[in-house]
């Protein structure tokens, strides 16, 4: 048996780990990237949208260049478009420092890179010794420490950190971070954890207590709220009304949008196409998708082609909602007015 929990971990993770583009190399660039697209998104989801974004934008000086709605396109689907705003304005202050800064101090002072893009970039481009702290390694290490804290305490998740610096392997910081990270996704996970599979069973407390089900503890737990609207499609010909989200927008600015039904209370709805749902930090949307009409195209909106919609950012309940009326105009084409 290894004898130390990285030993086994890193034995571990070498012949299990999954194949992902972002682990086939080392430009700090590219693994900067894959972080902060893994930021709120599954794995498996984000392998597209990254192989795309790397094919459009390859290095910080194409990032750092790129005209906002291409950028915006690129990363439509991802949502908390926060992300790639920020992942801009570091790209265009790393283009003006000349280079890409290697130590976690100077990572951490860019737009939008926080503790957890630090350590992870700084450790797995540049190997520096820094623990990352997600929701994986957090529950991994309050199970392998039988940490009772609360994961949303300052107090535990320090004490969590410590305790994956503690273990981490000296000779290589970034495949540690990513063996624990992917430990968690793969076999320690939230509500049935393979501890009989596990590398490093041996090593843990929360299971030699038997409470690793127990672990890790979050209290509170946010409610979440519902909300039910209804997206209109309002037609003239073949365009479609739409706005364009405003400038100062504190979400999804400069996206273009269809209208729903509280911004055009005059709108007659005529047939329901479709619904979907969608989440959105705490709220799950419940959305219909309605064709509607109204007799004079209100303030503020413009009649946009639908040919040419494939060309503009469009905010992702948008994107939804076109699609859900392509599948109903092939099953049921509308008939030429007339
Ligand atoms: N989640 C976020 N980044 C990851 C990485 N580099 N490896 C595994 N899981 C991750």
């Amino acid at each position: 048996m290894p004898s130390s929990f990285s030993s086994a971990l890193l034995r571990w993770y070498r012949t299990h780990r999954r194949d992902l583009p972002w682990r086939r190399t080392t430009d700090p660039y590219a693994i900067w990237v894959s972080e902060v697209m893994l930021q709120q998104t599954r794995v498996e989801a984000v392998v597209p949208f990254y192989e795309r974004f790397m094919a459009q934008f390859p290095d910080v000086r194409a990032l750092a260049a790129a005209p906002e709605p291409s950028l915006l396109s690129a990363w439509a689907g991802l949502g908390y478009y926060s992300r790639v705003r920020n992942l801009q304005r570091a790209a265009i202050s790393i283009e003006a420092a000349g280079q890409f800064p290697s130590g976690y101090d100077a990572l951490r002072a860019l737009p939008g890179i926080g503790d957890y893009t630090a350590a992870a970039v700084a450790s797995i481009a540049f190997g520096a010794r820094h623990a990352v702290l997600d929701g994986n390694v957090m529950r991994v290490m309050a199970r392998v420490t039988n940490d009772a804290g609360d994961i949303r305490g300052s107090a535990t998740r320090m004490r969590l950190r410590d305790a994956a610096d503690a273990r981490m392997s000296r000779a290589d910081p970034g495949t540690f971070n990513q063996a624990v990270m992917e430990l968690g996704a793969m076999l320690c996970t939230p509500s049935a954890p393979e501890c009989g599979r596990c590398p490093v069973r041996d090593f843990c407390a929360g299971r030699g207590a038997g409470r690793e089900r127990e672990l890790p503890v979050k209290l509170g737990g946010g409610a979440r709220k519902t909300e039910v609207t209804q997206i209109l499609i309002i037609e003239r010909g073949s365009s479609i009304l739409m706005r364009q989200r405003p400038a100062d927008s504190a979400r999804m600015a400069g996206f273009w949008e269809l209208p729903d039904a509280a911004m055009l209370p005059r709108a007659e709805p005529l047939e329901t196409l479709g619904a979907f749902r969608h989440a959105i930090t705490v709220t799950d949307y419940r959305i219909t998708v309605q064709r509607a009409r109204i007799a004079v195209v209100p303030e503020g909106f413009v009649c946009i082609e639908r040919a040419g919609l494939a060309e503009l950012p469009v905010s992702t309940t948008t994107r939804k909602a076109l699609l859900i009326l392509d599948q109903a105009d092939r099953v049921h084409p509308m008939e030429p007015p007339g």
